[in-house]
């Protein structure tokens, strides 16, 4: 579908298309809103169209569901699932509730619907140690990724922060014994990597954010090369706006659930509906609080 035909379909379906970074670039190409966890959740509570099509995994779906309850949204592919998301449970959060009096349940938004609903506050990897550093209590449970915890609590030594045990298996596999290899090979090289690596792979970078911080890095630096530690579907807008500097990436780091996602059974949902994201009424208004929150405090 050429892209007149495209904009022709979303104006008469009112439809609106918000991508990861991480899904296939034919996806981004179409997409009319493109970014990291973090803006598109802001972006999510902007919006004027009447359908939302979500081309990332199921929490995104959900999330932009929570946040506009009135309108259709859909999910591009509902098999493709964040692994992460269910690395914690609510019996989990009830025993550090009851063992810690002044404790704030901290949710990277990688996480249920259902485990939002039972969290304090939610957060992403752009604003997780600016959010955590404002929060009043002392005793933070951070879940589910404990790698994520482990780089806030290395920023803020003041808090006591309880690391939950999930992670990203895409970030997580990365070792040390790679990110050496490339620096020896790419000396030049800057290293920019997503905080949801291990501590030690954290430890080895010149920068660490979120997939937009990444970005705006590269954009920023006045180096021309970089060794980029996340997902290898952020590639192809680091290479469209920066077409003069030279990006390297581990092979292996693919998010088989991102690519799922196929630009057929998009413009498919787009053309005939399907794959429409349901969340639970009570659990719906509560989860709405901790990302409300997120939203506010976030920025
Ligand atoms: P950000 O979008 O916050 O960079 O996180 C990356 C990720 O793993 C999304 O699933
Ligand atoms: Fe989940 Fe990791 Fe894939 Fe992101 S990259 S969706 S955290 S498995």
């Amino acid at each position: 579908m050429n892209k007149e035909k495209l904009d022709i379909l979303k104006k008469e379906r009112d439809t609106v298309i918000l991508a990861h970074y991480y899904v296939d670039d034919s996806i981004q190409k179409i997409a009319d809103y493109v970014g990291d966890s973090f803006y598109l959740a802001q972006v999510a509570t902007k919006l004027k169209e009447k359908n939302i099509i979500v081309a990332g995994v199921y929490f995104m779906g959900e999330s932009v569901k929570i946040l506009n309850p009135d309108k259709k949204v859909y999910l591009v592919n509902t098999r493709a699932d964040c692994p992460m998301a269910h690395m914690v449970n609510i019996n989990t959060i009830e025993e550090m509730r009851n063992k810690y009096k002044d404790l704030a349940v901290v949710c990277y938004i990688n996480s249920t619907a259902e485990i939002k609903s039972h969290s304090d506050i939610c957060v992403t990897s752009a604003n997780a140690v600016k959010i955590v550093k404002e929060l009043p209590e002392k005793n933070i449970f951070f879940i589910p990724d404990g790698n994520l915890a482990k780089y806030v609590e290395k920023l803020i030594p003041e808090k006591n922060i309880i690391a939950n045990k999930g992670y990203c298996p895409v970030h997580n596999r990365v070792s040390v014994k790679e990110i050496n290899n490339l620096k020896m090979k790419y000396k030049n090289a800057k290293v920019l990597a997503h905080p949801e690596c291990k501590k030690e792979v954290l430890d080895l970078a010149d920068y660490v954010g979120s997939t937009s911080g990444i970005i705006k890095e590269a954009a920023s630096s006045n180096l021309k090369e970089f060794i980029i530690i996340t997902e290898v579907g952020i590639k192809y807008e680091l290479l469209k706006n920066y077409p003069d500097k030279k990006f390297y990436f581990l092979d292996n780091m693919i998010c088989d659930d991102m690519k799922l996602l196929k630009l057929e059974d998009l413009l498919n949902i787009m053309e005939n509906g399907g794959n429409e994201v349901f969340v639970n009424e009570e659990i719906l208004e509560k989860a709405k609080i901790p990302l409300n929150r997120m939203l506010k405090l976030g920025d």
